[in-house]
């Protein structure tokens, strides 16, 4: 069950001397890979599902925050494997782009395009990589951001716009670098409305308008722009991956604190092969 491996997780971190979750361990395996904020951790785990688990410690007063995506039976098949491939590559990217000096949005941009060009290469999106993104297509299968900042909360206070533009990474910060795709079990075609936006100007209008009416805003320049409804095939429903790590940024470019956690696929598939090593009393 999913929650007898919440167990075994939360005895290591208390065997280590964390006296306490940074937050409710998320433990999803199957469709539940693809709920941002499952906490139940009640099903019963298959053969060929993927396990998503985000989950962290705290200690010595400090959150972390970290996510790994297993497979139940120790081995991808081939569509969870070039899911997983695609999250991966943005997260290195992501990763590749926090260095002092460089914009927090940076980070967001990086990986969405690398999400957009893997989905685009399965076939998943419409339309090309440049459209897509300028129309935010990635946002039917990646619906949140790359990150948030981690100190004492692991969604921590601290701004991330400064009078309207993004905020310059210095030396001491930490934060999350966290994309993933996700695909609903029941979902057999998505919709991708054929209009341009930006980001920052529909945050500006939910500021301006409050959040219901920019939504109706919303919803009436959909209903007058153009449609495509794209199928998803079946072999990629239910697939929820996300990776996460936590990034301090240093005087020369940034530390992944959470580098001792398998990542790559063979990483992931050689761990799941190793018998379990619980901490003894
Ligand atoms: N660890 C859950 C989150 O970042 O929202
Ligand atoms: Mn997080």
């Amino acid at each position: 069950m999913e929650y007898q491996v919440q167990a075994v997780l939360e005895y290591v971190f208390r065997m280590n001397g964390s006296r306490r979750n940074a937050y409710p361990s998320i433990v999803g395996s199957g469709p539940n890979a693809c709920i941002l904020h499952y906490l139940e951790n009640n099903r019963r785990m298959e053969d060929g599902d993927l396990l998503l688990i985000d989950a962290g410690c705290e200690y010595g007063y400090q959150a972390s925050d970290i996510t790994r995506t297993f497979p139940v039976n120790g081995r991808f098949t081939a569509p969870q494997r070039a899911i997983y491939e695609i999250v991966l590559r943005a997260q290195l990217a992501g990763i590749a782009a926090t260095r002092p000096g460089q914009r927090y949005e940076a980070i967001h941009d990086a990986a969405r395009r690398v999400l957009t060009e893997g989905l685009v290469a399965l076939g998943l999106l419409p339309c090309g990589v440049e459209e897509s993104l300028a129309m935010h297509h990635y946002r039917e299968f990646y619906m949140h951001g790359t990150g948030h900042w981690l100190g004492m909360d692991v969604h921590d206070v601290g701004d991330y716009r400064i009078r309207g533009s993004s905020r310059e990474l210095e030396p001491g910060m930490v934060f999350t670098v966290e994309p993933g795709l996700y695909f609903d079990p029941a979902r057999e075609s998505a919709t991708f409305y054929l209009r341009e936006f930006s980001e920052q100007e529909m945050l500006e209008r939910r500021l301006r308008l409050g959040a219901t009416a920019a939504r109706r805003l919303d919803e009436e320049e959909k209903a007058k722009a153009e449609k495509i409804v794209h199928p998803i095939p079946r072999e990629f429903r239910g697939i929820g991956v996300r990776i996460e790590d936590d990034i301090l940024i240093t005087a020369e470019g940034h530390d992944v604190l959470t580098v001792g956690a398998p990542k790559t696929i063979d990483e992931v598939e050689r761990i799941c092969a190793e018998a379990p090593r619980l901490p003894r009393w």
